[in-house]
């Protein structure tokens, strides 16, 4: 026999019987999104591969490690690792910040070369908000209500929580950088080897270290948040203060710095317990250098992504309360001489007049018995009957697979009744 290629190792396909929930919560985002004005983008799974490196930092896990990067000829090019470099990339190409406050959201694949396990994947998916030209702390609290306005859509709002921070200005960071090494090189027996690469080149990602022993010693680690500028220190108090108002309630964890290089002032996780250890379904925060840094005129950002596969698996976790819609409302039976045509012709009215409805029309022959098996296989209400004898009488039979009742009806009737049953 011959061999069987099988799919890449963390890229998942979507079967039928996932694809409902998928879809579920896929809208429930759209909605949420939509109803707070947001408008949509799509950008290109793929993009040159400087835009990343320059965007997220050099010494990131993302780019270092995790890239899938290939040669085009003689142009570097990259699956995208997330979406906020290439939005931001759209955004200077197209002129859409300039003038202009954007607030954009995009939905699509993303790729990271990571170990796999539960949560974690190598194609993921996120949805994800980017919002430019707004300074104020106002719509990074407005990100905030957003995210938790969607897990109360979505039936888990008791099984995440807010982590918050400010990491302030770079000149912040580089002070309090000095001082967090400083320190660290007083417990520099307790760093792994990874970790002690990552004191000269990116210290602060140490304080989010799994390390138990390290993390103890960290709880008297300098505080970022003794180190942030006037502006900064101002900024998150306001956001503090208004998300305190609006009943939001969060924890300021100092030790929260993200993985990517173009943060500054507020930065936020959303988190569970009941994930395991790929526990952060959503997380984001400010970049008011990036479109900058990336040769835009200086334009301030903030934003977040949330993990699609991480949110499917939280709501199929703890919340059995979702109804999905069945995949089919209305199974289409015929059999006999003549009868192909009627039934295809009624099928038809009804998507027209029904749209609402999802009607399977049998297409694979077989008597009668054998068709209302596959009704019931996949779900219908009802199945419409049209044997030699309803097609010679322009009639139907309407069964209602549920009730094990039946009647006929003339053809003209049919829309009516079926609006009426469902
Ligand atoms: P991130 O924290 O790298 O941020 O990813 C956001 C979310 O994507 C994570 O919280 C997680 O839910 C999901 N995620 C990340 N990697 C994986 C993976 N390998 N498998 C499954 N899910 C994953 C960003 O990507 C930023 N671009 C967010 C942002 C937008 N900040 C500002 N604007």
């Amino acid at each position: 026999m011959t061999k069987t290629i099988q799919a890449i190792r963390g890229m998942n396909d979507c079967s039928p019987t996932e694809s409902p929930l998928w879809q579920w919560v896929e809208s429930k985002v759209r909605n949420v999104l939509q109803s707070y004005g947001y408008s949509e983008v799509r950008m290109p799974i793929v993009e040159s591969t400087p835009l990343f490196a320059r965007a997220i930092g050099e010494v990131t896990d993302v780019v270092s490690k995790e890239m899938y990067t290939f040669w085009d000829n003689d142009e570097q090019l990259t699956l995208r690792p997330e979406g906020t470099a290439g939005c931001v990339r759209a955004a200077i190409e197209h002129g859409w910040i300039y003038n202009n406050e954007q607030r954009l959201w995009y939905m699509g694949p993303m790729f990271r070369h990571e170990r796999p396990q539960k949560g974690r994947y190598r194609q993921f998916h996120q949805a994800g908000v980017e919002i430019f030209g707004i300074a104020n702390p106002e719509i990074d609290a407005e990100l905030i209500l957003l995210t938790a306005r969607l897990w109360k859509e979505l039936g888990i709002e008791q099984h995440v929580s807010l982590q918050l921070n400010s990491i302030g200005s770079l000149e912040a960071r580089k002070n309090y950088r000095s001082a967090l090494v400083e320190f660290l090189q007083q417990h520099i027996d307790l760093l792994s080897d990874e970790e002690k690469e990552r004191l000269e080149k990116n210290p602060l990602r140490i304080l989010d270290s799994k390390n138990q022993a390290l993390q103890e010693v960290l709880n008297g680690a300098p505080k970022l948040l003794d180190y942030l500028d006037e502006e900064s220190r101002v900024h998150f108090a306001q956001l503090c203060t208004l998300l305190d108002q609006m009943g939001i309630a969060y924890e300021v964890n100092p030790k929260l710095v993200r993985g990517l290089d173009y943060y500054n002032k507020t930065v936020f996780e959303w988190v569970t317990n009941a994930l395991g250890a790929q526990g952060t379904v959503c997380g984001g925060g400010r970049y008011d250098g990036l479109v900058e840094q990336l040769g835009g005129h200086a334009t301030t950002g903030v934003g977040f992504a949330m993990g699609l596969e991480r949110l499917v698996l939280l709501v199929q976790e703890v919340n059995h309360q979702i109804a999905l819609p069945r995949a089919v409302d209305i199974y289409m039976v015929y059999s006999g001489e003549g009868t192909t045509l009627p039934a295809f012709q009624l099928a038809e009215k009804l998507r027209k007049n029904l749209p609402h409805l999802r009607i399977m029309t049998h297409c694979s022959g077989g008597n009668f018995k054998k068709q209302f098996k596959r009704a019931d296989k996949v779900g219908a209400n009802f199945a419409l009957v049209i044997g030699e004898t309803e097609a010679a009488a322009q009639q139907v039979v309407v069964k209602d697979l549920l009730a094990g009742t039946q009647q006929v009806l003339s053809l003209d009737n049919v829309v009516d009744y079926l609006q009426k049953a469902f």
